[in-house]
């Protein structure tokens, strides 16, 4: 068969990498790909978020299967769109996908549904959010409603911060996104990511993963998406697991389909391990970046039967046939390390010239995940974006995953760049 897949980040190469392994898939095509992504389909020059042209390129290559990556087509309706011209589409539908767009959407469907989750509160006006923030306790978590490229969360430590967040979030900091805000109460915890492949009625769990927010060791300095992860999450342990299953998973998927918008394509569901148990910290209407890398690392079978069938529907009751298709049992730890360029999540240098790329992903258990890459005239491969490159490497243990990524990572020169140097410590 032959799948177009939508996007351009490691999470995209990543997916491309492992859907071309599997014997059912002949051509990979991206839109609009990446030099990683170069090397294992034909990519077209067709921006993630251009629905109109990615429209047009679904009807001139004809894909057995659309596979949406990013957020950005999902909340514009790309799946809708696709699924009523008679294509395939993994990937929720505009309607589900409000569970990452719309952070108050996602509470209110919680609440609903009796997920566990921080208490809350919803607010347009500056007045009553000020007061509601008074009866909460610091430090104060304020989120915009929308979609803001993952920097629409502050965490303020005072009554005063706070205060004056909500004024410009609500004046508009990140535009109509916060034009609602959203204000939590503050989880203590570890967090995890769970990964739920779905149809909307049955569900796949994949191994729990960790992802690395802050740009240096030991979590400190601004959030970046992400600087590292590593999986399986002790953290997540079994029974942890089991509650993530039946207190959030099963209700949000019920519900969701109960109120005629049922979940399909995978759930991203993002929790805190609480003293009182797993609670959401967020949905997203897609895989982790860069969880994904290490999920695709670690899975030895085949994830395009799990991907088809949560696009067509069939999975309830047949769980099991697809969990011995993805080999979930043997599932091998693995980590990724992502390489940015140095200044990020600030300003950064673009075009800077990378080298040992091939070298890297030569040695032994090593995956080398484009995510910010470009190719210069005469061929060198040059950076482009803030994370750049995702050093990725599976093993018979998590220490060595690690080892061999960050043998990846030495591999590769480039001046210009950094990385964290503890991904998975916690497991560690
Ligand atoms: P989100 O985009 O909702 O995942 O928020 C970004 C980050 O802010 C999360 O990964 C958490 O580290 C933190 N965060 C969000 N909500 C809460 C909360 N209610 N309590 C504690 N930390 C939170
Ligand atoms: N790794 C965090 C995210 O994909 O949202």
């Amino acid at each position: 068969m032959n799948i177009l897949l939508i996007g351009s980040g490691g999470r995209e190469h990543a997916l491309a990498w492992k859907m071309a392994q599997s014997p059912l898939v002949d051509v990979v095509h991206c839109a609009p790909g990446n030099p990683g992504m170069d090397a294992v389909g034909p990519c077209f020059d067709v921006a993630a978020d251009d629905i109109d042209g990615l429209v047009k390129l679904a009807l001139q290559i004809e894909p057995d299967l659309v596979v949406i990556g990013p957020e950005a087509p999902l909340a514009l309706g790309l799946s809708d769109i696709l699924r009523a011209r008679g294509f395939d589409v993994f990937g929720p539908s505009k309607e589900a996908a409000q569970l990452e767009a719309s952070k108050a959407f996602s509470k209110a469907r919680m609440t609903k549904y009796g997920v566990p989750t921080a208490a809350y509160g919803e607010f347009t006006e500056a007045a009553p959010a000020k007061t509601f923030l008074r009866k909460m306790r610091a430090p104060y978590v304020l989120k915009a409603d929308g979609l803001a490229a993952g920097k629409g969360v502050v965490i303020a430590e005072t009554l005063e911060e706070a205060d004056s967040e909500i004024d410009e979030m609500l004046s508009g900091k990140f535009g109509d996104a916060s034009a609602t805000l959203v204000i939590e109460e503050f989880m203590h915890g570890e967090e995890a990511s769970v990964f739920v492949i779905t149809d909307g009625e049955g569900a796949i769990f994949l191994p729990a993963a960790q992802d690395h927010k802050r740009v240096g060791d030991g979590d400190t300095g601004p959030n970046t998406g992400g600087m590292g992860a590593y999986a399986p999450a002790p953290v997540v342990s079994e029974e942890i697991m089991s509650r993530v299953k039946c207190e959030i998973a099963a209700p949000m998927l019920k519900g969701m389909a109960k109120d005629g918008m049922p979940y399909q394509g995978v759930l991203y569901i993002g929790i805190m391990v609480t003293a009182e148990g797993p609670k959401v910290v967020e949905f997203n209407a897609r895989f982790g970046d860069p969880e994904c890398q290490v999920l695709m690392k670690g899975l030895k079978g085949d994830i395009v039967p799990a991907i088809l069938v949560a696009a067509t529907g069939g999975l309830k009751g047949n769980e099991e046939a697809f969990e011995a298709l993805l080999e979930l049992e043997d599932f091998q730890p693995a980590a990724t390390v992502v390489l940015a360029a140095k200044g990020y999540p600030g300003s950064y240098e673009k075009g800077t010239v990378i080298e040992g790329v091939k070298q890297a992903g030569a040695l032994e258990g090593v995956t080398v995940f484009h995510a910010g890459t470009d190719v210069a005239d005469g061929g060198k491969l040059i950076a482009k974006g803030g994370r750049v490159l995702n050093v990725t490497a599976s093993g018979a243990t998590l220490r060595e995953a690690v080892d061999r990524a960050y043998a990846g990572v030495d591999a590769i020169n480039w001046p210009e760049g950094f990385c964290r140097r503890d991904i998975g410590w916690r497991a560690l």
